[in-house]
């Protein structure tokens, strides 16, 4: 909850802590014993309240200003007079990317530094074309959670609990699926035409880690990856050669 999220956002935090506080307040009248106890869930409560009230919206919007420093918090404020009604438009989501690559897709993102005008409101879009046979490998948002709506096509969507559990349906025009933030997912086409769905995130920057990239398009060397991998080494080149990893040769 560091995170200013909006005034939304804001709001309720601070009115469900309006009124927890309320209870404590209360029940001190009546059970004196515990008064301490409550006292300090009463402190508790009332410093979270300063915290969040730190975080109060003082202004309509913060549109990024991109070239400052992106910080926990998101990106600094523009100045109002400079900020226009483009910062609050993208225009980027209305045709497929390139999906001429090794998992034959293409994905636009309209997250914060393409966007600025969702900074600090806690989400963003990007648009998900898959060729025929095109696949979204298993990755993480470490700062969002998705909501993925299918416009075209079909798409077998799943993630990974942390407990290790599957959770995948095809998914058909129409329907929408939500990926928890942080959890392993995936999207791979199911259909025999090319797919296409939007999602929305939690956050103005989700963040992307890949994980055949995190695993083989790193530096470590090979050796250390067999070691991490449980592969043999012959594959182990064979990833780092296909996904741009360095470190081959230091085996
Ligand atoms: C799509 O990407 C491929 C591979 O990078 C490239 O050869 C091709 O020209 C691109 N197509 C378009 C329409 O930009």
């Amino acid at each position: 909850m560091t995170k200013w999220s909006g005034t939304m956002g804001h709001y309720c935090t601070s009115r469900a802590l309006y009124s927890i506080q309320d209870i404590a307040v209360e029940r001190n009248h009546i059970h004196q014993p515990k008064s301490r106890i409550l006292k300090m869930i009463h402190i508790f409560f009332y410093v979270s309240f300063l915290f969040f009230s730190s975080h109060a919206a003082v202004q309509d919007f913060c549109v990024a200003n991109l070239k400052g420093p992106e910080s926990p918090a998101g990106y600094s404020c523009k100045k109002p007079a400079e900020v226009t009604v483009d910062d609050f438009v993208f225009s980027g989501l209305g045709m497929s990317g390139n999906t001429t690559n090794i998992f034959k897709v293409a994905v636009i993102p309209a997250f914060v530094p393409q966007f600025p005008g969702v900074n600090g409101l806690g989400l963003s879009m990007a648009r998900l074309d898959l060729a025929l046979d095109g696949v979204v490998p298993t990755h993480t948002h470490p700062g969002a959670s998705e909501l993925l709506l299918v416009m075209q096509g079909s798409i077998l969507a799943g993630f990974i609990s942390s407990a290790n559990r599957v959770y995948m349906k095809t998914l058909h025009k129409g329907d929408i699926m939500v990926f928890p933030q942080g959890l392993l997912h995936f999207q791979v086409n199911a259909g025999a035409i090319p797919a296409t769905a939007f999602a929305t995130f939690s956050s103005p920057s989700p963040r992307l880690q890949i994980t055949d990239f995190a695993l083989f398009g790193n530096n470590l060397p090979s050796k250390l990856v067999v070691k991490t991998t449980f592969l043999d080494l012959a594959q182990v080149k064979k990833l780092k050669a296909a996904l741009g990893g360095t470190g081959r040769s230091m085996t």
